[in-house]
């Protein structure tokens, strides 16, 4: 049965979201500049073609609107983007816009390579490509403050598109799942960051098997504490170049916007243990940044991204070839598409 009053509030709420997160964006625009002293970030003119606005909000119209017809055709329900009050959401915002000036300041004091925090934690251990300060953000993946603010800095980055972009990865999920008993199943979230798609996985399939994975104690926290009203997943704190898990122990592996934050090495050896877990037949759903070429008229944006936040890998990611990259790995790729501002690929094991 269609739900059309169900995609009608869905559809609203979205609406609401992207206009808010605009909002904010054009509020953080203006501390940018007014933060800004020296920023080859200013000059900067991307060669090739950048989207009129126009283009990007019907970009976005689109995205949303199949969003609500999948909330219309039931194949996943609407659901809220986060467990967060309103009045949580603003402070958040508000440690956002606080902590732009002293990002831009470590950023022009540093314009080119690595930026980092000096940080109290132990780093030992970890892969040197990782504590660099991601985003200019303070702290990088480190620090609690950078996952409490993680999320708001997406949403604001996309115009509230981070919710409905991961829904198409859902929608992928939902196809695989089809037919099958779900309390059978395992899916491992690699890079699950603060879990905000794990959240989406778990209101649609409330018995399926789910581990979230992350290297940082701090995100997988956050994770943890957006699970508090919902069924239990395990958790794993672990790079993603070694997954503590057995060979061909999953039927589902998910991975969302980590592979334009890994150097094009780490990426091939994330992409074949990726293969590694899961089991031969089962998918690989994965999304990142759109690449350079998958939208006529869009590849100056990419290359913008890097020069405005800290993505020291970005323009590798943008233009390597991850069929490829998964082929190798003995992966498949069955379908890509390019919802707003993401690159979606599923592949099947071989
Ligand atoms: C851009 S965030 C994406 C988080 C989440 N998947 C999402 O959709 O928002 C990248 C995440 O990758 C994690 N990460 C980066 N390198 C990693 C590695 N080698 N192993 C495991 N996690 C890693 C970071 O800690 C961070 O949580």
């Amino acid at each position: 049965m269609h739900d059309t009053i169900g995609m009608t509030a869905h559809l609203a709420r979205q609406a609401a979201r992207a206009g808010w997160y605009y909002g904010i964006s054009r509020l953080l625009a203006r501390q940018t500049q007014s933060a800004r002293t020296s920023a080859a970030a200013a000059d900067f003119k991307p060669q090739r073609p950048v989207p009129k606005f126009q283009d990007l909000l019907t970009d976005l119209g689109k995205l949303i609107l199949e969003d609500a017809k999948a909330v219309r055709d039931g194949r996943y329900p609407s659901m809220p983007e986060a467990g967060d009050d309103f009045g949580r959401h603003v402070s958040r915002v508000r440690g956002m816009i606080a902590d732009v000036p002293v990002a831009m300041a470590r950023k022009n004091s540093k314009d080119t390579g690595s930026v980092r925090t000096a940080h109290p934690t132990d780093l030992a251990g970890l892969p040197d490509y990782y504590t660099q300060d991601f985003h200019f953000q303070t702290g990088g993946y480190l620090s609690a403050d950078s996952a409490r603010l993680y999320d708001v800095q997406v949403e604001t980055l996309f115009m509230g598109a981070g919710g409905p972009m991961r829904r198409r990865a859902l929608s992928a999920i939902v196809d695989a799942v089809r037919g099958r008993d779900q309390r059978r199943l395992q899916m491992l979230d690699v890079a699950c960051g603060t879990g905000r798609f794990l959240r989406q996985v778990r209101l649609t399939f409330p018995r399926l098997g789910l581990t979230g994975m992350d290297l940082s104690t701090a995100y997988l926290a956050e994770a943890q504490a957006g699970f508090r009203d919902l069924t239990g997943a395990a958790w794993l704190e672990a790079n993603a170049e070694r997954i503590p898990l057995g060979d061909a122990s999953q039927d589902i592996v998910t991975c969302i916007f980590l592979f334009h934050e890994l150097p094009p090495e780490v990426r091939r050896q994330v992409a074949k243990e990726l293969a590694r877990v899961l089991k031969p037949g089962g998918r690989l759903v994965f999304m990142d940044s759109l690449q350079i070429g998958d939208k006529l008229g869009w590849d100056g944006l990419l290359e913008a991204f890097p020069v405005r936040f800290h993505e020291p890998y970005f323009r590798s990611y943008a233009i390597d070839d991850l069929d490829s990259v998964f082929r190798q790995a003995g992966l498949v790729p069955i379908e890509t598409t390019t919802p707003f501002l993401a690159k979606l690929m599923v592949c099947r094991k071989v």
